[in-house]
C-alpha cells in the first residue's frame, strides 16, 4: 500500500449498513481535519465487510477532492454479518493491527454502531462512529447524516403525486422508508400537506383514516395524500390499500419511494453536518475519547457514549400528528 506521508498516528475509515447523503461530505471532513493533526487516513471498503477482506486504500488530500456534493459513498458499504461474529471481528481487527491503524471512524446507522461498539470493548483500537442513517432513529442526536436530504427526496416526489391524484380526485398511498420509526413520513407529510400518516409509533385505526378521506370528499376535496411509513416491512403499503379501496367512495393508488430516498445529492443541511461530524471525530480521537458517537442536541455538538446508543432506538415524535390533521382540512 502507498505510503502517504510521515503521520502521527493512523485513522481507518469506513461506512456501513445503508447508505445516507453526505457520508462522502463527512469522508472528505475526516481526511482534512487529520491532515491538521498530521495524521494518516485510511479507507476502508465495503464497510466491516471490507475490514475482514483487508480491502483498503490510502486517503489522500486530493482523493477525497470534489465528494462533497456527490450522494452514495466512494468508500462503498455493506450490512456484513461476519462481522457480527466474535471471529470475523477479530480477522478484522488483525488486519487494522498489521497496517497500524489504532483509531477507526465509522460512519452508519444503529447496526453499525453496535458492531463499532463491539469491537472498541473487544480490542485495542479506539472507536468513534458518526450517525449517518436516513432513518434518523439513533438515540443521542437530534439529527443524523442523510436525514434531511431524504425528506427533500420524498417530498419533491410526493409533491408531483399531487398533481395527478389532484388531477384524478385520487387518494395516493405513498410508502417512505423509516425501518421501525416514523422520522421520514411525519417530516414528509407535514412538508407536503398530506391527509394522513400511518407510522409505528401511533396504533392504525383504518376506520380513522375512512373518516378523514370521505371528510374531505364531502368538502371538494380533489385529492389525498397519505403517507406511510414501512413499518420495517417494505410493501406494507400495498396491504393497507387493499383493505381502505372498498371502504372509500374515491379511487386508491399506491407508490413505494424506497432507495430512491437514499440516493441523490445531499442537501445543504446534510453536508454541513457531515463536516461538523468528520471534524468532530478526528478531534475527539485526537483527544484519545473512545467509544462514542458525534451527536448534535438542541445546536449543541455533543459526544454520545456507545453504551446510550446501542439496542435504542429514538421514536419519533407523534405531537404533529394533530397538526398534519388539523392544517389538512
Ligand atoms: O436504514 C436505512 C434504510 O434505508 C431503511 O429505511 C430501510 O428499511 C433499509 O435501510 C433498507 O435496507 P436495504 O438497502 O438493505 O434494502
Amino acid at each position: 500500500m502507498e505510503k502517504i506521508r510521515k503521520n502521527t498516528g493512523r485513522i481507518g475509515v469506513l461506512c456501513s449498513g445503508g447508505d445516507a447523503p453526505g457520508m462522502n461530505a463527512c469522508i472528505r471532513s475526516v481526511v482534512r481535519t487529520a491532515y491538521r493533526y498530521k495524521a494518516e487516513v485510511i479507507g476502508i471498503r465495503n464497510g466491516f465487510q471490507g475490514m475482514i477482506a483487508d480491502d483498503v486504500l490510502p486517503l489522500s488530500l486530493r482523493s477525497v477532492g470534489n465528494i462533497i456534493q456527490r450522494g452514495g459513498t466512494i468508500l462503498g458499504t455493506s450490512r456484513s454479518k461476519e462481522f457480527f461474529t466474535r471471529d470475523g471481528r477479530r480477522r478484522a481487527y488483525q488486519n487494522l493491527e498489521r497496517l497500524g491503524i489504532d483509531q477507526l471512524v465509522v460512519l452508519g446507522g444503529d447496526g453499525s454502531m453496535n458492531g463499532a461498539a463491539e469491537l472498541s470493548k473487544e480490542f485495542s483500537i479506539k472507536v468513534v462512529g458518526v450517525p449517518c442513517t436516513i432513518d434518523n432513529d439513533l438515540e443521542g442526536t437530534d439529527f443524523s447524516i442523510g436525514f434531511h436530504t431524504a425528506v427533500e427526496t420524498a417530498v419533491q416526489s410526493i409533491d408531483k403525486i399531487r398533481d395527478t391524484a389532484d388531477s384524478h380526485g385520487r387518494v395516493f398511498l405513498i410508502e417512505v422508508m423509516g425501518k421501525n420509526t416514523g422520522h421520514i413520513a411525519l417530516e414528509t407529510a407535514l412538508a407536503c400537506g398530506a391527509e394522513y400518516a400511518v407510522v409505528p409509533e401511533e396504533r392504525f385505526k383504518l376506520s380513522a383514516l375512512v373518516k378523514k378521506i370521505e371528510a374531505g370528499v364531502r368538502r371538494g376535496k380533489t385529492g389525498s395524500i397519505v403517507i406511510v411509513s414501512e413499518k420495517a416491512k417494505p410493501g406494507y403499503v400495498l396491504e393497507l390499500a387493499e383493505s381502505l379501496a372498498p371502504k372509500i367512495s374515491v379511487d386508491v393508488r399506491t407508490m413505494i419511494l424506497g432507495h430512491l430516498q437514499r440516493g441523490g445529492s445531499p442537501a445543504s443541511f446534510d453536508r454541513n453536518l457531515a463536516s461538523r461530524f468528520g471534524a468532530m471525530a478526528v478531534e475527539l480521537l485526537q483527544k484519545s475519547k473512545t467509544r462514542v458517537m458525534t451527536g448534535i442536541r438542541c445546536d449543541r455538538m455533543q459526544a454520545v457514549p456507545f453504551s446510550h446508543i446501542v439496542g435504542r432506538k429514538k421514536p419519533a415524535s407523534t405531537d404533529v400528528l394533530e397538526l398534519i390533521d388539523s392544517l389538512s382540512v
